[in-house]
């Protein structure tokens, strides 16, 4: 049996994947009030006072995903954008345990979110894999050091442009870089994918229809020449 499907941490997840549902539901029907409200594009940061006691997180098969592709890599270094209540790190925190060890490095800028996902953490007995960064993560994950395995991008959207940026050269040959919420804020996330998809940046991406939607990216040996080029 692997970690994931195995207690503590299963049934950990059932509880707090029950605890999202009911959480959430009252919090997501007042955002989408506002949103309509505001008209334009979806921009979550503008809904950060109201995500600030809400999950907003993965769901099971996306958490899921998560897990195998860090199993399949054998990730050791993972870093990950927007921890919330720990529901997306315990799925990676899983895998490194089945890959024998290593840690997630993970951004949340809310205090009480990252005292309960500590806690959640722990519960699950993956504490000694995790190392909780608390501030705005453009600030908090500027000083990585090791190679990036895994990267998973799941803070407010306008960010993952920004935060991958800073990351760049840190981020290892054959390096995976996953983004959540394609199919919830597509106008957010364009310049994102937009510099994803251009071959010459050095990625290989595809878009997986799973969850809210995921761009899944490789990061290739070095950036490609444009064509014509020698
Ligand atoms: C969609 S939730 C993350 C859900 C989590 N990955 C999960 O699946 O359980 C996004 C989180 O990113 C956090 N966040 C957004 N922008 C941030 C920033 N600049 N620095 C740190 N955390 C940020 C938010 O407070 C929010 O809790």
């Amino acid at each position: 049996m692997n970690t994931l499907d195995s207690s503590p941490v299963a049934r950990l997840l059932d509880r707090l994947f029950a605890e999202a549902d009911t959480n959430d539901a009252p919090i997501l029907s007042r955002a989408k009030a506002e949103i309509e409200r505001r008209g334009g594009p979806h921009d979550d940061r503008l809904l950060a006072d109201h995500f600030a006691k809400a999950f907003i997180s993965v769901d099971r098969l996306t958490g899921r995903f998560l897990y195998t592709l860090a199993l399949a890599q054998r990730s050791r270094n993972v870093v990950e954008f927007g921890t919330s209540f720990g529901i997306s790190t315990i799925h990676l925190a899983a895998a490194l345990r089945d890959n024998g060890g290593g840690r997630v490095i993970t951004a949340e800028e809310v205090p009480g979110k990252v005292r309960q996902a500590r806690e959640n953490l722990t519960a699950a007995g993956f504490r000694d894999l995790v190392d909780f960064r608390e501030g705005d993560a453009l600030q908090t994950l500027a000083d990585i050091e090791d190679p990036i395995d895994l990267l998973f991008l799941d803070g407010w959207k306008a960010l993952y442009l920004p935060v991958l940026k800073l990351l760049e050269a840190k981020l290892r040959p054959g390096a995976i870089i996953i983004a959540d919420d394609l199919a919830v804020m597509p106008e957010m996330i364009k310049p994102y994918l937009d510099y994803m998809r251009d071959f010459q940046q050095g990625y290989t991406s595809i878009e997986i229809p799973i969850g809210d939607g995921l761009e899944v990216s490789i990061r290739s040996r070095s950036p490609q020449p444009a064509p014509g080029r020698s």
